[in-house]
């Protein structure tokens, strides 16, 4: 089976729900599910990581020589006692119970990003760091297997947004608003720009600066560092891709409970997708 394999499943003929189509082909769910499981475990484990050093710098070097942080999460003693503090640009906020300083007043722990969510939950950065390098792998594994797929079964032009698509996005964007989600037999304009995203920008981008954090990387790709404009930059921006990345999932897992969870969760697992029978392309 195939993902360009849009034909209605065998057995299945259309009923008053809809036609039950192929949407996505076997390697296709594999990848995704690898690499769901991929990222439920590289967040915590990164956030385990950041807390050994909170603070992000742009640039080559860090120090007190440099005035170069531009986030910075910590702990002080305040003037009612001791506070949690983040520093984003410049501009200071009082974070005290979620970040720098969590666990309540019986138990505070000065800590920037709390135990729940991190892996572990306790300060272990050797084993948080383990863990991170052993999942990075199973994504960059998951997006090969699926850009191998995509290429062979051409299911890439399926997440390729056309001039038709970006035409359609204000009306798509409108329907997304009024949470009104026709059951096509393709990606919506803002699927297509959103998966296109993930998969073309955002998650090379974290493997990329995630590389080029790499001591190993360095002495073999010494040019990847250069490229993001040094460590401690390439650092602050798999940082953001990191925060993009959550929102993305945040906002994609709620708009698979919002556009029909049991027919959107059956397509990525089982493959089959009912469409609306009136359903254009
Ligand atoms: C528990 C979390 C997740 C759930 C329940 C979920 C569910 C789904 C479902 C149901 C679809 C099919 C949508 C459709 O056919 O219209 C889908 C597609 C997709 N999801 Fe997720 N997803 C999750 C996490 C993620 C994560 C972490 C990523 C980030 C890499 C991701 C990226 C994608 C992409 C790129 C597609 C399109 C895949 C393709 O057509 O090749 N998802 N997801």
């Amino acid at each position: 089976m195939t993902d360009s394999d849009k034909s209605p499943a065998p057995g299945a003929a259309p009923d008053a729900k809809g036609i039950l189509i192929r949407r996505h082909g076997l390697l296709t769910r594999v990848s995704h599910w690898a690499w769901v499981i991929a990222i439920f475990m590289l967040v915590p484990t990164g956030l385990q990581i950041f807390n050994a050093h909170p603070t992000l710098y742009i640039g080559q070097q860090s120090g007190f020589a440099f005035d170069n942080a531009v986030l910075e999460i910590g702990a002080r003693q305040g003037t009612k006692g001791p506070e949690g503090y983040t520093v984003l640009f410049g501009q200071r906020l009082d974070t005290t119970g979620f970040l720098g300083l969590s666990g309540g007043a019986t138990r505070p722990d000065a800590v920037a990003f709390p135990g729940s969510m991190t892996i572990p939950s306790f300060r272990d950065l050797a084993t948080g760091r383990v863990v991170h390098f052993f999942f990075a792998w199973v994504l960059v594994g998951a997006l090969a297997l699926w850009l191998i797929s995509a290429l062979f079964t051409r299911h890439w032009r399926a997440l390729v947004p056309t001039a038709a698509d970006v035409r359609s996005l204000p009306r798509d964007l409108t329907a997304h608003a009024r949470f009104r989600f026709p059951r096509h037999r393709t990606y919506s304009p803002l699927q297509k720009l959103t998966y296109f995203s993930v998969l073309g920008v955002l998650l090379p981008l974290i493997i990329l600066s995630g590389l080029a954090m790499s001591p190993a990387m360095n002495a073999g790709w010494p040019w990847l560092i250069d490229l993001f404009g040094g460590r401690q930059t390439a650092r602050t921006i798999h940082f953001a891709a990191m925060v993009l990345m959550a929102l993305f999932v945040l906002i994609h897992v709620v708009m698979v409970v919002l556009a029909g969870p049991i027919n959107l969760m059956r397509s990525m697992i089982t493959g089959r997708y009912r469409i609306d029978r009136e359903a254009g392309p």
